[in-house]
C-alpha cells in the first residue's frame, strides 16, 4: 500500500526539503540554465519583458540574469525553500519570493515572456496542475519550458500513467522532447486534462536525474 503524501506533508519532505540537490545552476556554462533549458534566457527576452522562474533554488541564475538585464526585464523567483542567495545591489526588476507550487500564483494576472522550471517539478505533488496554470500565465507567444520526467507519474493501480499523460498534454499544444526530457509550450493555453490528481508519493527514489524524486498519482476520469 502506498503511503500517499498531501502537499501540506510534502512541503516537509525530505526528499523536497534535500540539501543535496542541485539548487545553484548558473545562468550560462556548465552547470546553468542556459545548458539545461537549451537557450540563454536573456536572448528570448526583450525590454519591458517579464520571466518567471518556478522552482528556482537559490536563484543565482535569475540574480545574474538581473544583474546583465540592468532592469530592462522584470525578473520572479518561486520557491518552497527560502534558501536564495543575498541579492546585491544592481540587481534591478528582480524579485524572490517564497511560495509552493501549485498553490501559488502571480499577483494581480501577471502574464510572462517567458516561465521556466529548470529540475523543479520533479519535486512537486500534482506536476499537471502546475504546468496547467504556467501554461495560463504565459503572454501572448510567451514560451514555457520545464524538465518533466514521464516516469514520475503513475495511477492509482501503480501502472506506469507517463505515456498517456504525455499523450494527453500533447493533444493540448505542448511540447515533449524525450531526448531533453523538456515540456514546452508557445502561447497562452487553456489545459484541461482527464486526470485527478490523488497524491505524492517521496519513496520511490531517484529518476532521470540520479536525485530522490517525487512521484505523482492520478487517477483516469
Ligand atoms: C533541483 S532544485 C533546482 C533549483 C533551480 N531551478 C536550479 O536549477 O538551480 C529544485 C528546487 O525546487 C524547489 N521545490 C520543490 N518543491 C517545490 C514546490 N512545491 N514549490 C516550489 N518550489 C519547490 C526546491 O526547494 C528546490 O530549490
Amino acid at each position: 500500500m502506498r503511503r500517499l503524501l498531501d502537499r501540506q506533508s510534502l512541503d516537509h519532505s525530505g526528499v523536497v526539503a534535500n540539501a543535496a540537490m542541485n539548487r545553484e545552476r548558473r545562468l550560462s556554462g556548465t552547470n546553468s540554465y542556459a545548458k539545461d533549458l537549451g537557450f540563454e534566457p536573456l536572448e528570448v527576452l526583450s525590454g519591458g519583458d517579464a520571466w518567471l522562474d518556478l522552482c528556482c533554488g537559490t536563484g543565482r541564475a535569475l540574480i545574474e540574469a538581473a544583474r546583465l538585464a540592468a532592469g530592462r526585464v522584470e525578473i520572479t523567483g518561486v520557491d518552497l525553500v527560502g534558501m536564495f542567495d543575498p541579492v546585491p545591489e544592481g540587481a534591478r526588476g528582480l524579485r524572490l519570493v517564497v511560495g509552493s507550487l501549485p498553490a501559488w500564483e502571480p499577483e494581480g494576472g501577471a502574464r510572462f515572456r517567458l516561465i521556466t522550471c529548470v529540475h523543479g517539478l520533479h519535486y512537486v505533488g500534482d506536476k499537471l496542475e502546475a504546468v496547467r496554470q504556467a501554461v495560463s500565465w504565459l503572454a501572448e507567444d510567451g514560451l514555457f519550458v520545464t524538465h518533466l520526467d514521464p516516469g514520475s507519474f503513475v495511477w492509482e493501480s501503480a501502472e506506469p500513467a507517463g505515456k498517456q499523460v504525455l499523450r494527453e498534454l500533447r493533444c493540448q499544444g505542448l511540447d515533449y522532447d524525450s531526448r531533453t526530457h523538456r515540456l514546452s509550450c508557445r502561447g497562452p493555453k487553456t489545459v484541461t486534462l482527464p486526470f485527478r490528481y490523488v497524491g505524492a508519493d517521496d519513496t520511490t527514489g531517484p529518476n532521470y536525474t540520479g536525485q530522490p524524486a517525487v512521484t505523482s498519482i492520478y487517477r483516469p476520469l
